[in-house]
């Protein structure tokens, strides 16, 4: 057996995290063969629930899950941690956009930030889920001197995984036919579902479809306000596909589980650069993992004018959501 792995969940009683939970404990995110200690980090009026959460996990007599460590406190609950999962914060409810939610829970990422530096395993790799995640994603970088920025990354796999859901569909094939679909910009209603590069059995999604009015507008719509469609039908925030597509993430990072050769997966890093997006904004870009903790942004693709501005109005508003937390990108960022 190797050696556990520390993983620290943020958030742990929250509807993401029951759903997520028993995921990870079961092997799913990091393999079944892979031991792992739960670090469940809530705030202080949750932690009963947590609790009981933490009973249930019991009670799944999971063989991999060796330990779990309950905390109030994000400096005791990430400690030695190899993996951070930043889910805890505020959702969204009907008819706000997930930018509002910014001035609420952007601080909760500075502290975490400056305690993924300090106490976490130095091989650290965080993924943000709270919303607005790569802009809360950016801010936890900003706090967390001494860290690699690579490591910290947001999760846009669900817009992937809606975005395949939706071009199966529509090509009356299976889900696994559709690769090479690419998120670009920010988890938010701005975001670009590449269909000009996606492929389906191989081929040009927009030539297999043939139907280029209903990929920009029935698809591009209904995978941007995919999340609004959920809230408005379940009165609440996606949760299982969330927790999936973090189990998703996670799995292709960083559990030997790399892109297939062609293929690649849909990840918030920070931008070297890479098609004119502004460096150190963690913005979504098609990349290819290892499977071992590393990632490369996919180069060379073409983006259209019509993918071009639709990919720079994104970035537009990680500019504008960035301005409107400068505050809270002040105490030493990762490099
Ligand atoms: P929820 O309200 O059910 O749970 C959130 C939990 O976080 C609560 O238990 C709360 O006590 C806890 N929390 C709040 N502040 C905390 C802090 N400082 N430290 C630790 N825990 C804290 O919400 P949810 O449905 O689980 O969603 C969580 C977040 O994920 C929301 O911001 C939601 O918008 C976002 N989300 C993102 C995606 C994505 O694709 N990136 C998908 C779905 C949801
Ligand atoms: C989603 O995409 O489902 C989440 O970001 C939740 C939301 O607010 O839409």
């Amino acid at each position: 057996m190797k050696k556990p792995i520390r993983v620290a969940v943020t958030g742990a009683a929250g509807q993401i995290g029951y759903a997520l939970l028993p995921r990870i404990a079961s092997g799913e995110m990091l393999g079944k063969d892979q031991e792992v200690i739960l670090q469940l980090v809530e705030i202080p009026p949750v932690m009963d629930a947590l609790r009981g959460v933490a009973m249930e996990l019991d009670d799944c007599a999971f063989p991999l899950l060796r330990e779990m460590i309950l905390s109030e406190d994000p400096r005791h609950g990430f400690e030695g941690a190899d993996l951070v999962l930043l889910v805890g914060a505020k959702p969204r409810g009907k008819g706000q956009q997930r930018g509002d939610l910014i001035r609420d829970n952007g601080p909760i990422f500075v502290g975490q930030g400056r305690a993924i530096a300090e106490v976490a395993d130095a091989g650290v790799r965080v993924a943000v889920v709270g919303n607005p995640a790569n802009t809360n994603a950016l801010i936890a970088m900003a706090n967390a001197g001494g860290l690699p920025r690579e490591r910290f990354t947001a999760m846009t796999r669900l817009d992937q995984n809606r975005a395949a859901a939706q071009l199966a569909g529509r090509a009356g094939v299976e889900v696994s036919a559709v690769t090479n679909v690419a998120i670009w910009g920010n988890h938010s209603a701005t975001q670009y579902p590449d269909f000009e590069n996606a492929r389906i059995g191989g081929r040009p999604a927009t030539e297999v479809i043939g139907d280029r009015e209903w990929l920009e507008g029935d698809f591009l719509g209904t995978v941007q306000k995919r999340g609004a469609a959920i809230i408005e039908a379940r009165g609440q925030s996606s949760a299982m596909s969330a927790a999936s597509a973090l189990v998703d993430h996670v799995r292709d990072w960083m559990a030997g589980t790399p892109t297939p050769e062609g293929d690649w997966v849909s990840m918030a890093v920070p931008s070297d650069g890479s098609y004119g997006i502004e460096e150190g904004l963690i913005s979504s870009f098609p990349v290819r993992t290892d499977g071992q903790g590393g990632y490369e942004i996919v180069q060379g693709l073409d983006l259209s004018t019509f993918a071009r501005e639709r990919v720079d109005a994104s970035v537009q508003e990680l500019e504008e959501e960035r301005s409107v937390v400068e505050d809270l990108l002040g105490s030493g960022s990762a490099t």
